[in-house]
């Protein structure tokens, strides 16, 4: 059984998709151990309630230092002891302690195809204004593994959506999630329970033999 932890910052669509996986069964050999929040109030919290999820609230406005919320972030993630940590929406840098105890054990959901609109400063609504500003055509999702680098871990899966003329920032964000996100960061959650990716030389592979992809 695969433990994780979710970590998000609001609305929670992205962790209600992995709810509804878990729950219809498209995730299997996973259970949530608890979502942690840096939001108190995220709307992602009452959905862990809903589903008798464990809250933890965790904002590093309630610590003097970055430092000391580095580090009490980490001892909770160490005291849960999840086999994947999953960023649903987490607009909190993850410490790089965390990433070295937890190495290739975090995986995150970006709204775009890395490496366009990614980085420092691409979270939420910007990074569809971008998009929209340059004039894609196509823009789409990443699932990846978190390293020390901004959005540069190695890419689990992409999956590409079509901006059309009409677009405004929210219409394409929340096709992107629909039509990417919410199909995505479920389906590599089941692939690592099911022991069907490995990263090698910095890069993911999937072993294709137990399931059509
Ligand atoms: C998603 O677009 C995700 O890719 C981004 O933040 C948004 C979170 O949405 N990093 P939600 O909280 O899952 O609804």
């Amino acid at each position: 059984m695969l433990k994780i932890v979710v970590c998000v910052s609001g609305g929670g669509t992205n962790l209600q998709a992995i709810l509804d996986a878990i729950d219809s069964g498209s995730i299997t050999k996973t259970e949530v151990l608890a979502v942690i929040s840096n939001n108190a109030g995220a709307r992602a919290l009452e959905r862990a309630k809903a589903h008798g999820i464990p809250g933890i609230v965790m904002s590093p406005r309630d610590y003097p230092d970055r430092a000391a919320f580095d580090r009490a972030f980490t001892e909770e993630m160490c005291r849960l002891a999840p086999g994947l940590v999953v960023l649903a929406g987490f607009l909190v840098k993850i410490p790089e302690e965390m990433v070295r105890e937890f190495s290739n054990r975090i995986i995150n959901i970006h709204p775009s195809l890395i490496p366009s609109f990614c980085g420092v400063g691409y979270y939420g609504l910007t990074v569809h204004e971008r998009a929209l500003e340059r004039g894609v055509k196509v823009t789409g999702a990443t699932v990846h593994f978190v390293n020390e680098g901004m959005d540069q871990g190695p890419i689990i899966a992409q999956k590409a959506v079509e901006v059309t003329e009409d677009d405004t920032p929210e219409i394409l964000q929340r096709r992107v999630m629909e039509q990417a996100e919410w199909i995505l960061l479920p389906q590599a959650i089941d692939d690592i329970a099911n022991g069907r990716i490995s990263v090698e030389n910095g890069k993911v592979k999937h072993k294709r033999q137990d399931k059509a992809r």
